[in-house]
Protein backbone atom coordinates (compact mmCIF):
# COMPACT_ATOMS: atom_id res chain seq x y z
CA UNK A 1 0.00 0.00 0.00
CA UNK A 2 1.49 3.54 -1.14
CA UNK A 3 0.23 6.62 0.91
CA UNK A 4 0.85 9.91 -1.05
CA UNK A 5 0.41 12.80 1.93
CA UNK A 6 -0.18 16.06 -0.33
CA UNK A 7 -0.77 19.25 1.36
CA UNK A 8 -4.25 19.54 -0.04
CA UNK A 9 -7.38 17.26 -1.70
CA UNK A 10 -7.04 19.29 -4.83
CA UNK A 11 -3.54 18.44 -4.97
CA UNK A 12 -4.55 14.61 -4.18
CA UNK A 13 -7.02 14.84 -6.46
CA UNK A 14 -4.70 15.50 -9.62
CA UNK A 15 -2.47 12.37 -8.59
CA UNK A 16 -5.41 10.00 -8.93
CA UNK A 17 -6.33 11.84 -12.22
CA UNK A 18 -3.06 11.30 -13.69
CA UNK A 19 -3.22 8.08 -13.07
CA UNK A 20 -6.35 7.40 -14.94
CA UNK A 21 -5.09 9.33 -17.89
CA UNK A 22 -1.99 7.49 -17.61
CA UNK A 23 -4.15 4.32 -17.85
CA UNK A 24 -6.02 5.28 -20.37
CA UNK A 25 -3.03 6.75 -22.40
CA UNK A 26 -2.10 2.80 -22.25
CA UNK A 27 -5.43 1.44 -22.74
CA UNK A 28 -7.98 3.23 -24.07
CA UNK A 29 -10.94 0.72 -23.02
CA UNK A 30 -9.64 0.93 -19.40
CA UNK A 31 -12.53 -0.15 -17.22
CA UNK A 32 -13.09 2.29 -14.33
CA UNK A 33 -14.42 1.47 -10.90
CA UNK A 34 -16.04 4.56 -9.73
CA UNK A 35 -16.87 6.39 -6.27
CA UNK A 36 -19.21 9.09 -5.60
CA UNK A 37 -19.47 11.43 -2.47
CA UNK A 38 -16.98 14.25 -2.06
CA UNK A 39 -13.72 12.68 -1.99
CA UNK A 40 -13.24 12.20 -5.52
CA UNK A 41 -14.53 15.38 -6.70
CA UNK A 42 -10.96 16.63 -6.98
CA UNK A 43 -10.08 13.65 -9.44
CA UNK A 44 -13.11 14.53 -11.77
CA UNK A 45 -12.70 18.05 -11.68
CA UNK A 46 -9.01 17.70 -12.67
CA UNK A 47 -10.03 14.81 -15.37
CA UNK A 48 -12.92 17.39 -16.80
CA UNK A 49 -10.16 20.32 -17.26
CA UNK A 50 -7.93 17.85 -18.38
CA UNK A 51 -10.86 16.42 -21.29
CA UNK A 52 -11.77 20.02 -22.18
CA UNK A 53 -8.09 20.97 -22.84
CA UNK A 54 -7.67 17.45 -24.94
CA UNK A 55 -5.60 16.18 -22.74
CA UNK A 56 -7.82 12.59 -22.34
CA UNK A 57 -10.70 10.92 -23.93
CA UNK A 58 -13.40 8.79 -22.14
CA UNK A 59 -14.79 7.35 -25.83
CA UNK A 60 -13.69 4.06 -25.22
CA UNK A 61 -13.75 3.40 -21.58
CA UNK A 62 -16.30 1.96 -19.47
CA UNK A 63 -17.50 2.45 -15.61
CA UNK A 64 -19.22 0.73 -12.88
CA UNK A 65 -20.15 2.73 -10.23
CA UNK A 66 -20.02 1.37 -6.65
CA UNK A 67 -23.30 1.75 -4.57
CA UNK A 68 -26.59 3.22 -5.10
CA UNK A 69 -28.99 3.78 -2.48
CA UNK A 70 -32.45 1.41 -2.37
CA UNK A 71 -35.46 2.35 -3.03
CA UNK A 72 -34.84 6.55 -4.27
CA UNK A 73 -36.94 7.43 -6.90
CA UNK A 74 -34.97 7.61 -10.13
CA UNK A 75 -35.49 11.10 -11.03
CA UNK A 76 -34.26 11.73 -7.07
CA UNK A 77 -31.19 13.84 -7.50
CA UNK A 78 -29.06 11.92 -5.24
CA UNK A 79 -29.66 8.56 -6.85
CA UNK A 80 -26.01 7.66 -7.07
CA UNK A 81 -26.84 6.97 -10.83
CA UNK A 82 -27.70 10.84 -10.70
CA UNK A 83 -24.78 11.89 -8.44
CA UNK A 84 -21.97 10.35 -10.78
CA UNK A 85 -23.61 11.97 -14.25
CA UNK A 86 -23.65 15.02 -12.61
CA UNK A 87 -20.49 14.90 -10.91
CA UNK A 88 -18.28 12.88 -13.49
CA UNK A 89 -19.76 11.16 -16.62
CA UNK A 90 -22.04 14.10 -18.26
CA UNK A 91 -18.77 16.20 -18.06
CA UNK A 92 -16.52 13.79 -20.57
CA UNK A 93 -16.92 11.96 -23.47
CA UNK A 94 -18.29 8.36 -22.09
CA UNK A 95 -20.34 6.44 -24.81
CA UNK A 96 -24.08 6.26 -24.11
CA UNK A 97 -24.68 3.37 -21.88
CA UNK A 98 -20.84 2.94 -21.05
CA UNK A 99 -21.20 3.48 -16.71
CA UNK A 100 -23.16 0.78 -15.08
CA UNK A 101 -24.65 1.07 -11.67
CA UNK A 102 -26.59 -0.83 -8.93
CA UNK A 103 -30.45 -0.79 -9.63
CA UNK A 104 -31.87 0.80 -6.62
CA UNK A 105 -34.99 -0.21 -7.93
CA UNK A 106 -34.88 -3.83 -8.66
CA UNK A 107 -37.37 -5.86 -8.09
CA UNK A 108 -35.56 -8.97 -7.46
CA UNK A 109 -32.22 -7.71 -5.70
CA UNK A 110 -30.43 -10.67 -5.45
CA UNK A 111 -30.83 -11.53 -8.70
CA UNK A 112 -29.77 -7.91 -10.36
CA UNK A 113 -26.65 -8.27 -7.99
CA UNK A 114 -25.42 -11.65 -9.50
CA UNK A 115 -25.86 -9.77 -13.18
CA UNK A 116 -23.90 -6.90 -11.98
CA UNK A 117 -20.83 -9.21 -11.10
CA UNK A 118 -21.35 -10.80 -14.53
CA UNK A 119 -21.11 -7.59 -16.14
CA UNK A 120 -18.21 -6.67 -14.47
CA UNK A 121 -16.81 -9.68 -15.32
CA UNK A 122 -17.47 -9.54 -18.76
CA UNK A 123 -16.03 -6.48 -19.00
CA UNK A 124 -12.88 -7.70 -18.02
CA UNK A 125 -12.83 -6.75 -14.25
CA UNK A 126 -12.10 -2.96 -12.86
CA UNK A 127 -8.94 -2.05 -14.07
CA UNK A 128 -8.63 1.28 -11.83
CA UNK A 129 -11.03 1.40 -8.60
CA UNK A 130 -11.60 5.06 -7.10
CA UNK A 131 -12.37 4.87 -3.42
CA UNK A 132 -13.43 7.29 -0.89
CA UNK A 133 -13.63 5.83 2.60
CA UNK A 134 -16.62 6.36 5.55
CA UNK A 135 -15.86 7.80 8.82
CA UNK A 136 -16.62 4.08 10.16
CA UNK A 137 -13.95 2.31 7.94
CA UNK A 138 -16.71 1.47 4.97
CA UNK A 139 -15.56 1.10 1.32
CA UNK A 140 -18.21 0.73 -1.24
CA UNK A 141 -21.02 0.65 1.79
CA UNK A 142 -18.95 -2.35 3.23
CA UNK A 143 -19.96 -1.17 6.38
CA UNK A 144 -18.93 -2.63 9.82
CA UNK A 145 -19.18 -6.43 10.01
CA UNK A 146 -19.14 -6.82 6.15
CA UNK A 147 -17.65 -10.31 5.15
CA UNK A 148 -14.00 -9.59 3.94
CA UNK A 149 -15.10 -11.54 0.82
CA UNK A 150 -18.64 -10.23 -0.16
CA UNK A 151 -19.71 -9.97 -3.28
CA UNK A 152 -22.78 -7.19 -4.26
CA UNK A 153 -25.38 -6.74 -2.21
CA UNK A 154 -28.06 -5.56 -0.05
CA UNK A 155 -27.08 -3.85 3.20
CA UNK A 156 -28.04 -1.65 6.00
CA UNK A 157 -26.72 1.62 6.18
CA UNK A 158 -25.00 2.61 9.55
CA UNK A 159 -26.86 5.56 12.12
CA UNK A 160 -22.97 6.84 11.52
CA UNK A 161 -23.39 6.57 7.52
CA UNK A 162 -26.86 8.21 7.35
CA UNK A 163 -25.61 11.19 9.29
CA UNK A 164 -22.67 11.68 7.41
CA UNK A 165 -24.94 11.66 4.40
CA UNK A 166 -27.32 13.46 5.57
CA UNK A 167 -26.40 16.92 3.82
CA UNK A 168 -26.98 15.43 0.60
CA UNK A 169 -30.57 15.16 1.93
CA UNK A 170 -31.59 18.60 3.81
CA UNK A 171 -29.81 17.84 6.68
CA UNK A 172 -32.85 15.66 7.31
CA UNK A 173 -31.10 11.93 8.14
CA UNK A 174 -35.05 10.46 8.04
CA UNK A 175 -34.72 11.53 4.05
CA UNK A 176 -31.53 8.95 3.68
CA UNK A 177 -32.47 5.34 2.53
CA UNK A 178 -32.27 2.98 5.12
CA UNK A 179 -30.36 0.49 2.76
CA UNK A 180 -28.14 0.16 -0.50
CA UNK A 181 -26.95 -2.23 -2.85
CA UNK A 182 -23.02 -2.23 -2.65
CA UNK A 183 -20.38 -3.88 -4.44
CA UNK A 184 -18.80 -6.40 -1.84
CA UNK A 185 -14.99 -6.21 -0.52
CA UNK A 186 -14.77 -9.56 -2.94
CA UNK A 187 -15.75 -7.52 -5.56
CA UNK A 188 -13.37 -4.11 -4.86
CA UNK A 189 -10.22 -6.84 -4.20
CA UNK A 190 -10.86 -7.72 -7.22
CA UNK A 191 -9.81 -4.33 -9.14
CA UNK A 192 -6.27 -4.64 -10.52
CA UNK A 193 -5.58 -0.91 -8.82
CA UNK A 194 -7.27 1.00 -6.50
CA UNK A 195 -7.22 4.25 -5.63
CA UNK A 196 -8.28 5.39 -2.63
CA UNK A 197 -8.34 9.51 -1.60
CA UNK A 198 -9.72 10.52 1.66
CA UNK A 199 -9.34 14.34 3.40
CA UNK A 200 -10.11 16.26 6.60
CA UNK A 201 -9.71 15.18 10.19
CA UNK A 202 -13.06 13.32 10.15
CA UNK A 203 -11.61 10.38 8.20
CA UNK A 204 -8.07 10.85 10.04
CA UNK A 205 -8.91 7.62 12.05
CA UNK A 206 -10.45 5.47 9.46
CA UNK A 207 -7.68 6.30 7.43
CA UNK A 208 -5.26 4.91 10.24
CA UNK A 209 -6.79 1.79 11.01
CA UNK A 210 -6.93 1.59 6.71
CA UNK A 211 -3.24 1.34 6.74
CA UNK A 212 -2.02 1.02 10.05
CA UNK A 213 -4.33 -1.42 12.21
CA UNK A 214 -5.32 -4.98 12.29
CA UNK A 215 -7.55 -6.69 9.07
CA UNK A 216 -10.14 -7.16 10.80
CA UNK A 217 -14.54 -6.57 9.77
CA UNK A 218 -14.49 -3.87 12.31
CA UNK A 219 -13.12 -1.55 9.91
CA UNK A 220 -14.00 -3.15 6.28
CA UNK A 221 -11.19 -0.75 4.75
CA UNK A 222 -8.66 -3.15 6.39
CA UNK A 223 -9.23 -5.48 3.45
CA UNK A 224 -7.10 -3.39 1.14
CA UNK A 225 -3.88 -4.32 3.21
CA UNK A 226 -4.51 -7.53 1.33
CA UNK A 227 -4.13 -6.06 -1.90
CA UNK A 228 -1.02 -5.92 -4.00
CA UNK A 229 -1.83 -2.56 -5.87
CA UNK A 230 -2.97 0.38 -3.22
CA UNK A 231 -2.89 3.56 -4.03
CA UNK A 232 -4.13 6.40 -0.80
CA UNK A 233 -4.11 9.79 -1.88
CA UNK A 234 -4.63 11.94 1.59
CA UNK A 235 -4.22 15.12 2.65
CA UNK A 236 -2.74 16.62 5.82
CA UNK A 237 -5.80 16.77 8.04
CA UNK A 238 -6.68 12.71 6.85
CA UNK A 239 -3.21 11.66 7.64
CA UNK A 240 -2.59 13.16 11.16
CA UNK A 241 -3.25 10.20 13.07
CA UNK A 242 -0.92 7.81 11.27
CA UNK A 243 1.89 6.63 13.02
CA UNK A 244 4.63 6.04 10.13
CA UNK A 245 3.52 9.50 8.51
CA UNK A 246 6.87 10.66 8.52
CA UNK A 247 8.15 7.17 6.45
CA UNK A 248 5.71 7.97 3.78
CA UNK A 249 6.37 11.06 3.37
CA UNK A 250 10.14 10.26 2.75
CA UNK A 251 9.30 7.32 0.69
CA UNK A 252 7.42 9.08 -1.45
CA UNK A 253 9.65 12.28 -2.05
CA UNK A 254 12.42 9.88 -2.73
CA UNK A 255 10.16 8.13 -5.28
CA UNK A 256 11.72 8.58 -8.95
CA UNK A 257 9.51 11.25 -10.95
CA UNK A 258 9.26 8.73 -13.90
CA UNK A 259 7.78 6.17 -11.51
CA UNK A 260 4.03 6.77 -11.55
CA UNK A 261 1.52 5.41 -9.03
C1 LIG B 1 -19.65 6.27 -2.39
C2 LIG B 1 -19.06 5.27 -1.49
C3 LIG B 1 -18.69 5.61 -0.09
C4 LIG B 1 -18.00 6.97 0.06
C5 LIG B 1 -17.74 7.25 1.52
C6 LIG B 1 -17.08 8.59 1.73
O1 LIG B 1 -19.90 5.72 -3.67
O2 LIG B 1 -18.91 4.17 -1.90
O3 LIG B 1 -17.86 4.62 0.42
O4 LIG B 1 -16.81 6.95 -0.67
O5 LIG B 1 -18.95 7.22 2.23
O6 LIG B 1 -17.97 9.59 1.33
P1 LIG B 1 -17.46 11.07 1.12
O7 LIG B 1 -16.46 11.02 0.03
O8 LIG B 1 -18.69 11.83 0.69
O9 LIG B 1 -16.89 11.51 2.40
Amino acid sequence: MEIVIRPDATTAGKLGAEAIVALLQRKPEAVLGLATGSSPLAIYDELAARHDAGEVSFAQARGFTLDEYVGLPAEHPETYHNVIRRDFVNRVDFAPDAVHGPDGLADDIPAFCASYEAAIAAAGGVDLQILGIGTDGHIGFNEPGSSLASRTRIKTLTKQTRVDNARFFGGDIDQVPTHCITQGLGTIMSARHIVLVASGTAKAEAVHHLAEGSVSALWPATILQHHPHVTVLLDEAAASRLQLGSYYRETYAAKPAWQGL
